[in-house]
């Protein structure tokens, strides 16, 4: 199964297990991660589920997709991985993944 990784501003990292099928958001949220809200359960219309993908990885995860960017301009501390991570759809590609919460969300 493919595992992702979550660091916190602090540096804290946790390992996770996420089945291809399920978006990063909710691999974060069913594992209690610190830092992802989803107060719209996946919905991309709340951009609470703010992350920052690794670096090594953008290429994999590739790039968001209108509605998304449109989203993300409310989301705080923009940087160019910024993704939603309910619109991360994970694959066996993706075991592996390293992605960094902010240091708020909204
Ligand atoms: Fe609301 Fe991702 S959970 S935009």
């Amino acid at each position: 199964m493919p595992k992702i990784t979550f660091i916190d501003v602090a540096g804290a990292s946790r390992d996770v297990d996420a089945p291809a099928g399920w978006t990063v958001m909710e691999a974060a949220v069913k594992n209690d991660i610190p830092g992802i809200e989803a107060e719209c359960g996946g919905a991309c219309a709340c951009a609470t589920c703010h992350v920052y993908v690794d670096d090594a990885w953008l290429d994999k995860v590739g790039q968001a997709e209108d509605m998304e960017t449109d989203m993300l301009d409310f989301a705080s501390d923009l940087r160019p991985s910024s993704r939603l991570s309910c619109q991360i759809k994970i694959t066996s590609e993706l075991d592996g993944l390293v992605v960094h919460t902010p240091e708020r969300q909204g």
